[in-house]
């Protein structure tokens, strides 16, 4: 397939990035540009594509939903009824309305859907839930999904897609303001402050988090070559033992909608 192909995905802790990327693959496009919006400064920007290119976007799954503060990010790309393929990655516990929400603002702002999946990648919250994932298995997965649309792409008529999820979309829970705490093996390196999407550490000092800029995407609990980051708070750990107690020892498999 050599139309031009672009990828876009916000992903702090990569697992929705190797998906989207094994997708493509997957498409056997040799066209390939990225679009990260897990950088600040990718969000703030415009972005349009044309009718004869072809789009996959990724994101992982909130609250069952698309990270809320991405939806400005998201509306600032538009489409001329350019084909998109749609990609949900969530940590084995559900991904209830991301999927429909993800399709039905793309297809707002100008993209029709060819196809969307909902994956599975390690939890940002503790490796014991879906730890390692996407594992070989799930990256062979979106591979052949990939390859699956390749198929598609080449009929005549393409049919549109319907995919699981309800309406009204599940409620947003208000978050409630955390940071990770710094241990003394912090070496000052910057890397968590670097990688942050919410530039919430500052990078004069990587102990001081802003709790009201943070989003709990653990980028930096998991980057952090000497493991200094970690969340304390009450509420995060309640969460985290909930997660491992009812998600941790059944597998969820990807599924996809074509
Ligand atoms: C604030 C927050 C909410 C999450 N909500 C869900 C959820 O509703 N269902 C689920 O299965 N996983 C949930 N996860 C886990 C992520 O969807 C999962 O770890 C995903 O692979 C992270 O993607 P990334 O590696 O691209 O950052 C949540 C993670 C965070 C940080």
């Amino acid at each position: 397939m050599d139309r031009k192909l672009t990828i876009i995905y916000f992903s702090p802790t990569d697992t929705t990035k190797k998906i989207v990327n094994a997708i493509a693959k997957g498409m056997g496009n040799n066209c390939v540009q990225t679009v990260n919006l897990t950088d600040p400064k990718a969000r703030s920007l415009n972005y349009s594509f044309k009718k004869d290119e072809v789009i996959i976007v990724g994101v992982p799954v909130y609250g069952g939903r698309i990270p809320g503060f991405l939806t400005p990010a998201l509306n600032n790309i538009k489409g001329e009824g350019t084909q998109a393929v749609f990609a949900a990655v969530y940590g084995n516990r559900a991904y209830e309305d991301a999927l429909l929400e993800l399709k039905n603002t793309f297809e707002e702002n100008g993209f029709v859907g060819l196809a969307a999946g909902a994956f599975i990648g390690e939890h940002s919250n503790t490796e014991k839930v879906a730890g390692g994932r996407p594992d070989a298995q799930d990256i062979e997965a979106a591979e052949g999904f990939g390859r699956e649309i390749a198929e598609k792409m080449k009929k005549k008529s393409i049919s549109g897609i319907t995919v699981k999820g309800d309406y009204p979309y599940k409620e947003r829970k208000p978050a409630v303001p955390m940071a990770p705490d710094t241990s003394e093996s912090c070496i000052q390196c910057g890397i968590c402050a670097k990688y942050c999407p919410m530039e919430a550490i500052s990078f004069s000092d990587a102990k001081i988090t802003d709790p009201l800029k943070c989003i709990r995407c653990s980028s930096c609990v998991k980057r952090c070559p000497q493991k200094a980051k970690t969340f304390h708070h009450e509420a995060f750990n309640k969460i985290t033992e909930w997660l491992i107690e009812n998600y941790s020892k059944d597998r969820c498999e990807p599924e996809w909608f074509i």
